[in-house]
């Protein structure tokens, strides 16, 4: 069993810039054969965490559990856990069998043993033609995954990989991705996974921990992550293009509630006020009545009219008939191939639709925007966190 615990870790490196922690009261449950990718801005503490379980850092308060032991006085070399660096440095003079064997000889493993398990590693990540080239004989892709087999055949119950990928291109990315993917299948390992990129953690994830500023702002399955993030923070970071987020206030209204944007500006259809269907919200809406939040709505979730209006935009009236529309004028068009962009301005805010490929939108051009309010999210812009 490889649960990972981590209770209340706090981390300052010494010198750090006005004390500030690294990691500050981190508290994470990790399951026996989970895969927790860990995800958030620069210097946020990703890192530091991995390390910190790995035992190259030294927690300054808390606890960190193994397999229901406390490590924290434990060296890494008796953690029974195996990490993959971003800066994978393999030895230059050695083979990728010499590569792979290394760790197991320290551990002075039986040489029989060693050979096994370099060969079944090496037959898992396609390594096997390759065992007497040099690094520098291979691709990067096939460095990679030696850093990744040198993990392997340590048969650790937990791996950690700090940013394993990001030296790779978009397609070797890819595969790797995938092909790690399929090992942690396989191993049925514990995985601790830290990157930056997107896909690798929606897709890779049994669970996403998103970080800031070394606390955790919302650990859940990806697909909770994105479809009800827990504050602003989250909200922005997952997904791509962003979550779009318009400043207003709540008010009631006969139906139930209106979100009016709040616009300084005298652009014209920058005053739009949504009707917000009730079953859709939660009972903590009506706590915030006039005041202060922030509408959240996903590109897909912004839907334009398909074709090229040569008339003068007519607003389209909504539900109960008095809520001025949303108008928006186009800014900039990113086709993708599979879908497009629309950079949309509405006033002092620039709203991002994604919309199907075959649109035929023309810079500059109006229109009226509907959102769909049953895909509507609410902020707090005082606290950030969600109305839910
Ligand atoms: N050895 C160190 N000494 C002092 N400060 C450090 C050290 N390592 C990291 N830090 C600081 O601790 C904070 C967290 O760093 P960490 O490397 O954990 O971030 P990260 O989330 O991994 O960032 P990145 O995505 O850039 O890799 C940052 O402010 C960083 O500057
Ligand atoms: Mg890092």
């Amino acid at each position: 069993m490889a649960r990972v615990v981590l209770d209340k870790i706090f981390k300052t490196y010494p010198g750090a810039t006005g004390n500030r922690p690294a990691v500050c009261g981190v508290s994470l449950d990790i399951a026996d054969g989970e895969f927790m990718v860990l995800v958030g801005p620069s210097g946020c503490g990703k890192s530091t965490l991995l390390r910190l379980i790995a035992g190259l850092e030294t927690a300054d308060a808390g606890t960190i559990s193994l397999a229901g032991r406390v490590v924290n006085a434990v060296p890494p070399k008796d953690r029974d856990l195996a990490m993959v660096f971003q800066n994978y440095a393999l030895y230059p003079h050695l083979t990728v069998f010499d590569n792979l064997a290394f760790g197991l000889k320290l551990r002075k493993l039986p040489r029989a043993e060693i050979a096994e398990r370099v060969r079944a590693a090496a037959m898992q990540l396609g390594l096997a033609e390759v065992l007497d080239r040099l690094p520098k004989a291979l691709s990067g892709g096939q460095r990679q995954r030696v850093a990744v087999g040198r993990a392997m055949v340590r048969q650790p119950k937990v791996f950690l990989f700090d940013e394993p990928l990001s030296n790779l291109d978009a397609q070797l990315r890819a595969a790797t991705r995938a092909e790690i993917g399929r090992l942690h299948a396989r191993l049925a390992a514990t995985m601790i996974y830290v990157t930056h990129d997107q896909v690798e953690a929606m897709t890779m994830g049994d669970r996403i921990c998103v970080m800031k500023d070394g606390t955790i702002m919302q650990v859940a399955a990806p697909s909770d992550l994105y479809n009800s993030p827990a504050n602003l923070f989250v909200a922005g970071f997952i997904g791509s293009p962003p979550m779009n987020f318009l400043p207003g206030t709540l008010e009631k209204s006969p139906s139930g509630f209106a979100f009016v944007a709040s616009n300084s500006s005298r652009h014209a259809g920058a005053n739009f006020k949504f009707e917000l269907s009730a079953p859709y919200l939660s009972t903590r809406v009506a706590d915030h009545v006039a005041q202060p939040v922030m509408l959240g709505l996903r590109p897909e979730h912004l839907h334009v009219p398909l074709a090229v209006s040569k008339l003068p935009v007519v607003p389209e009236r909504s539900g109960d008939g008095d809520s001025p529309p949303l108008i928006a004028q186009i800014e900039l068009i990113e086709p993708m191939g599979a879908e497009t962009y629309l950079h949309l301005r509405v006033g002092e805010n620039i709203l991002i639709a994604r919309i199907p490929p075959a649109g035929r939108h023309v810079l500059g051009e109006k229109l009226t925007l509907t959102p769909d309010l049953t895909h509507v999210h609410l902020f707090s812009s005082v606290t950030g966190d969600a109305l839910r």
